[in-house]
């Protein structure tokens, strides 16, 4: 049992008061003199147990556990927590100056803790420091891709970027993607990168039109031909891989790893009936014979989609699936 100040009248109430009225019972039986104190001396024992009694159960232990209960809801310990876990971070942010046309860099230190994501301080920063800080944020869980940004110089979702993984003496650099135009802070333009995209046709095509839209069955597949396109389906459209590409920085025409990639995903898929036209279509050096193999795109992938071996698959299949002189036209007609 827990033991404080209040604990001791309680114990005395507790024994003495019995015993004296044991004693008072004795006292009234063989010596009325002594009944009258003994009877006092109970009657303040008796009131002393109750009132500790109350005190203790109502004033001390029922509000400090309500207090604790309370808290614990409201969570001040996991505040208290993460107070005493804080590191200072210094945020080397390079923001895109639209009236000067070029990256500004500006730092803000801010606390952070073992959890905070760039995103998360990103977004502390904007409502702390600076509420002109422009990013583009939405699910703050690695689903929707659009939160890409550059952290210490590699392309990443900023929601799924640790800080304290990622500082280096107490330091992070975030800038925007460059592979995309820049609009302003940290958030870029995506129309180019969509535009490509849908070039490619991202969806499951069948030649007859009636059947595209009022499908009369189920096409079932079997697990060899899902495995064939599935590792390529889980593109977020992030676009970290084009912003990792050195082709794409160099040459804004090359159709980029993502598209490429798709381009592959559909054609891969037994379901869909564009087949050669699909191979095709990527045959050009704008296509896939743009890519010059660094491979950046794959290690930048938050998902895992590797579309730097789509490029290669499709280059296979094109070789092995195609005729020259179906390829000669194509090439020329970028
Ligand atoms: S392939 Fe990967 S990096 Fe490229 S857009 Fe898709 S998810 Fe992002
Ligand atoms: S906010 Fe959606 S992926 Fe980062």
């Amino acid at each position: 049992m827990r033991t404080t100040t209040l604990m001791l009248p309680l114990y005395v109430g507790m024994i003495g008061t019995p015993i004296l009225l044991v004693l008072r019972l004795f006292a009234i039986l063989y010596s009325p003199l002594l009944a009258y104190p003994l009877t006092v001396l109970a009657a303040i024992g008796f009131i002393a147990f109750g009132a500790a009694g109350f005190v203790e159960v109502f004033v001390h232990d029922y509000p400090k556990s309500m207090r604790l209960r309370i808290a614990r809801s409201k969570g001040p310990a996991a505040a208290e927590r993460k107070e005493a876990n804080s590191v200072r971070i210094t945020f080397r942010l390079r923001r895109f100056d639209e009236g000067k046309k070029q990256l500004v860099e500006e730092a803000y230190v801010h606390n952070v803790d073992e959890l905070t994501t760039v995103l998360g301080a990103l977004v502390d920063i904007k409502e702390k420091h600076d509420n002109t800080l422009s990013m583009r944020y939405s699910c703050r869980m690695g689903i929707c891709g659009s939160c890409g940004m550059v952290v210490n110089g590699k392309p990443s979702l900023a929601c799924e970027t640790n800080v304290l993984e990622h500082a280096r003496k107490g330091d992070i650099v975030v800038e925007p993607m460059q592979g995309h135009p820049l609009l302003k802070d940290l958030a870029t333009d995506f129309d180019d990168f969509f535009e490509k995209h849908m070039s490619v046709q991202p969806r499951l095509y069948r030649i007859d039109a009636k059947e595209q839209y009022a499908a009369k069955k189920e096409y079932h597949q079997t697990r060899e031909e899902v495995d064939r396109f599935l590792p390529y389906s889980y593109c977020i459209m992030c676009g970290l891989c084009e912003d990792a590409c050195p082709v794409v920085n160099t040459n804004p025409n090359f159709k980029g790893p993502q598209a490429l990639a798709q381009e592959y995903r559909y054609y891969a898929d037994s379901r869909d009936q564009l087949g050669k036209k699909r191979l095709l279509d990527a045959d050009r050096l704008d296509g896939v014979w743009g890519c010059e193999f660094a491979g950046a795109c794959s290690k930048v992938c938050p998902k895992g989609v590797d579309p730097a071996a789509a490029i290669q698959l499709l280059k296979t299949e094109l070789m092995s699936n195609t005729t020259a002189e179906e390829r000669e036209p194509a090439r020329h007609s970028t």
